[in-house]
């Protein structure tokens, strides 16, 4: 069985780039499912940092053919900056090894300008978005009123569409007070970021399923995180797809036969971008120390929007529940370096709401913002763990954390990370 899906445990930004790296190592395609260009994702290989948006992480390898899928949302200006960037970066981004489904949504700038108007008019219930457009695009696309990628492969035609749908979210946009799109230059931009993008455009669910057939490796992407999807996240505190298994099914068309491993990447502690609850979050110095400066790239700072990220200790209420909904087969455990030096650290074990102990996440977001952790205290390890490749060499109290993370998520954990390059991955 040969696919691999890759998946968020938390609320994005584990390291999935550097896992689909990875284990894109051993696969003949990288695809991405879910999402647009609201994912960051980081990869650094010896002097390269490349920062990744909507192109699957699988690109550094030569030998991989990277799809993106149906599922996806995607800003066209977006992803021909992308591909200018990658081509200074050296790396091969013909259409033979890159293609972009006929399926997939467009996001538009009127839904770049919608994105912003919703939030500026929640207030201070603002969601926190990344201002890509997201939710904007999906709702258009669930609207059946939305625009397609294959749109895309007339230019004539995309033009009119692309004017008719701008003039019309523009009017209501300026109807409410915010400011219209400038409809001219907004369609000269996307014709000529189509013109560019038509030879990417393919029937990929099709393409993977004749691979498949064949015999093929693939590995799929995950974007966001599980307590990030619209069904199981913290709802309305998500994103507008679903970045679980199912959505990575959906988002590229194939069925469960094909997967072999479904691949959980958890953060060693807990982050956040943007509002909504997180019960282990931590408001003083030790969150300050998880978070750092900012002065190393791996910092907990956003890769798509640089906004600190907040951080907490490891929320086993998120992660037992996040393998529940994804089926994880194994979790990776990433930025386990980032705890050397804590003298003790601390895992929520379960939440106390109201005197009522809660092992699995409640559903209510108004329970969820009055939990309080019930934390379990493990001792820390003082030494620098870096270097280290081979879980047995690992101090012990670092593997008797990850043991106690595999227990109480009663999953395997093979593969720990312990820094941002390519090679700083502990095997079992
Ligand atoms: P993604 O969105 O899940 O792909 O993750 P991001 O790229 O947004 O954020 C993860 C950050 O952590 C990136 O800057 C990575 O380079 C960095 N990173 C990944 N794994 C490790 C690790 O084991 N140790 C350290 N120090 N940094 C890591
Ligand atoms: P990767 O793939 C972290 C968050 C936003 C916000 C919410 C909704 O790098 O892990 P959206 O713009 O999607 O409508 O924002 O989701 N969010 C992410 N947080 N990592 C991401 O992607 C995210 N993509 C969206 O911060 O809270
Ligand atoms: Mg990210």
């Amino acid at each position: 069985m040969p696919v691999t899906i890759i998946l968020g445990a938390q609320w994005g930004d584990e390291g999935k780039g550097r896992a689909v790296d990875w284990l894109s190592g051993q696969a003949d395609i990288a695809a991405r499912a879910t999402g647009g260009d609201n994912a960051g994702h980081t990869l650094n290989v010896g002097e390269q940092l490349l920062k990744l948006h909507l192109v699957p992480s699988g690109i550094l390898h030569p030998t991989v053919t990277c799809v993106m899928g149906n599922g996806m949302v995607i800003n066209p200006l977006s992803l021909v900056k992308e591909l200018d960037k990658l081509a200074v970066f050296g790396l091969d981004i013909s259409p033979s090894r890159l293609m972009l489904s006929s399926r997939a949504h467009i996001t538009t700038q009127a839904h770049v300008a919608q994105d912003a108007a919703q939030e500026k008019a929640r207030g201070d219930d603002k969601i926190g978005t990344t201002l890509r457009g997201i939710g904007p695009t999906y709702l258009d696309k669930v609207g059946r009123r939305g625009i397609r990628v294959a749109e895309m492969v007339d230019l004539e035609m995309f033009a009119e569409k692309l004017e008719a749908h701008l003039t019309r979210a523009s009017a209501s946009l300026v109807r409410d007070g915010f400011d219209g799109v400038d409809i001219k230059t907004s369609v000269a931009a996307y014709v000529e970021a189509a013109a560019k993008l038509r030879p990417y455009i393919t029937d990929t669910t099709a393409y993977l399923n004749q691979q498949l057939k064949a015999g093929a490796k693939v590995v799929c992407e995950g974007a966001q995180g599980a307590m990030l999807d619209v069904d199981f996240g913290s709802y309305p505190f998500v994103t507008s797809s679903s970045p679980t298994v199912g959505g990575t099914l959906t988002g590229l068309g194939f069925g469960p036969k094909y997967v072999e491993r479904v691949v959980g990447v958890a953060k060693a502690y807990s982050t956040r971008v943007g509002g909504g609850p997180m019960p282990t979050e931590l408001l003083d110095e030790l969150g300050d120390r998880l978070r750092g400066t900012g002065a190393n790239f791996w910092d907990e700072y956003g890769t798509t929007t640089g906004r600190p990220r907040r951080c907490g200790w490891l929320d086993m209420v998120v992660l037992r529940y996040s393998c529940a909904v994804n089926g994880f087969t194994e979790l990776v455990v990433t930025k386990l370096d980032i705890l050397s030096g804590f003298e003790e650290i601390k895992i929520c074990v379960a939440y106390d709401i109201d005197g009522q102990r809660f092992e699995f996440l409640p559903p209510r977001i108004e329970d969820v913002a009055r939990a309080t952790p019930v934390y379990e205290t493990l001792p820390g390890w003082a030494e620098d763990i870096t270097a280290i490749r081979k879980m047995s060499d690992l101090p012990v109290n670092a593997r008797l954390y990850i043991e106690r993370i595999s227990e109480l998520a009663d999953t395997p954990i093979n593969v720990v990370s312990v820094g941002p390059e390519r090679d700083q991955l502990v095997f079992a």
